[in-house]
């Protein structure tokens, strides 16, 4: 599977720490930023949002300080159902029921491992579809 992270300065190190630890054996597209100087998280949600509306890649990761700021701004593009995600059962019904396509992680409210733990099961957790279909439909 094709996974795009972003992150804005906030989560340069956690986004390290997930593509070493957790996204092994997927393909990962890297958006930035890779570097300590202040960046703005909407230009990174859009970059990541993007990626995903074009086909480019099939989930996102989006990390800024709360991972507020990035869901607001990725959750404007058309096809986009981004979640933020503070522990594993919100990060697994966000798949179960909302077939969410992007998570977005607080990497000043979380620790690595709990973000481990969510990205973990985000990922490996798939839709039901059913009556969820119906719902995530009429967001769309
Ligand atoms: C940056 O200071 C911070 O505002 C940003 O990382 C994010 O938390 C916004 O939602």
């Amino acid at each position: 599977m094709k996974v795009a992270i972003g992150c804005d300065h906030t989560g340069v190190a956690l986004k390290r720490a997930l593509i070493k630890r957790v996204l092994v054996g997927y393909t990962i597209i890297d958006l930035g930023t890779d570097l300590p100087e202040p960046v703005d998280y909407p230009d990174i949600a859009k970059r990541v949002s993007s990626a995903i509306a074009a086909g480019e890649a099939k989930r996102g990761i989006l990390i800024c300080g709360t991972g507020i700021g990035m869901a607001m701004a990725a959750g404007k593009m058309a096809g986009i159902r981004a979640a933020t995600c503070m522990e594993p059962y919100s990060a697994e019904m966000s798949r179960r029921h909302n077939d969410a396509n992007i998570l977005c992680l607080g990497a000043r409210v979380i620790g690595v491992e709990m973000a481990e733990k969510i990205t973990e099961t985000w990922l490996t957790t798939p839709f039901e579809g059913g009556k969820h279909a119906r719902r995530v439909d009429k967001i769309g």
